[in-house]
């Protein structure tokens, strides 16, 4: 059992600003979302502002996570931190801020609130019509953890901002190492250069982003998929990606049904028994499907 604050379990028992902000044709509003995570490495949050235009005020935050206790904890925080904000003041929130707000976090538990932070950037760059690809070049070129699909600039980042000094704690605030181990010399390498770049008179800023990666993705095809090619790529995507990561977790997931770019599934076990659960279980399986097969799937779960 995890050593968790008050705080913590408040937020986990009674979340606030859970759920998605429904479209509006209010005047000068502006919605945006910002998405973060996979199902795959266990954790999947995606955040949804309402701006005003003028000011550029967060007026609404709400989350849908899919993950454990700290980050549902972290992301209803974030929601609750970040209303009333600019967005600029907004940016300056980091992970630190929102494990502090929740009174701290297990180092393990770290992630949950670098989820939260990228999901809040992710949001803002989408808002603003900054495509994240381009956000930061060096997420291209240097992805230093195949297992989690995360970056030396993302790494670096971490390490910075959270004083980390050795391999193990970045594992516990973004994954990386925390799988076959093969990258955790190039994590060793990552913190002694960052250390010999801070005690340089000249430090170079490094730039920062956030990286969307999933583990061992692949490009999609540009060629349109037939829907025999769909429905078999969609069943290959859950049999392979998303089943293996929920039957661990007691629950399971059948495709019932596929309507042109409508995806009906059925969740069993854990995944079926509570309505939030479902709600956010099948976000994370649409944006994995999304990555996948198509942007435009949408998934629907269906009663048994
Ligand atoms: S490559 Fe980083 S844990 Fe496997």
């Amino acid at each position: 059992m995890w050593d968790y604050t008050d705080k913590v379990l408040d937020l986990f028992y009674n979340p606030k600003n859970q759920g998605a902000i429904e479209e509006t044709d209010e005047p000068g509003v502006k919605l945006a979302m910002g998405e973060i995570g996979s199902i795959a490495c266990g954790d999947a949050l995606r955040l949804h502002l309402k701006v005003e235009v003028e000011s550029d005020k967060i007026l609404d935050a709400r989350f849908q996570t899919f993950g454990c206790t700290s980050a549902i904890a972290s992301s209803s925080a974030l929601t609750e931190m970040v209303k009333g904000l600019t967005l600029d003041e907004a940016l300056k929130v980091s992970n630190k801020e929102i494990a502090d707000y929740l009174g701290g976090l297990p180092e393990a538990k770290m992630h949950c609130s670098v989820m939260g932070q990228e999901a809040l950037e992710a949001a803002i760059y989408n808002y603003r019509g900054i495509p994240l690809a381009t956000h930061d070049d060096d997420d291209e070129g240097a992805l230093i953890c195949s297992c989690f699909g995360i970056t030396e600039s993302k790494i670096r980042r971490v390490i910075v901002e959270n004083n980390l000094t050795d391999a193990e704690q970045v594992t516990n605030y973004v994954k990386a190492g925390g799988g076959c181990g093969s990258c955790l010399a190039n994590i060793d390498d990552i913190i002694r250069s960052v250390k010999e770049q801070a005690a340089a008179p000249a430090l170079n800023n490094h730039s920062v982003g956030v990286t969307t990666d999933i583990a061992n993705s692949q490009p999609r095809s540009t060629k349109p998929l037939t829907n025999v090619q769909k429905i078999a790529l969609i069943q290959k995507v859950l049999d392979e990606e998303v089943r293996p990561v929920l039957i661990a977790d007691g629950g399971d997931v059948e495709l019932y049904d596929v309507d042109g770019d409508r995806v009906k599934v059925l969740l069993q076990g854990a995944c079926g028994s509570c309505s939030s659960s479902t709600a956010t279980l099948k976000i994370a399986i649409e944006a994995r499907l999304q990555d996948r097969v198509s942007k435009n799937l949408v998934v629907e779960a269906v009663e048994p």
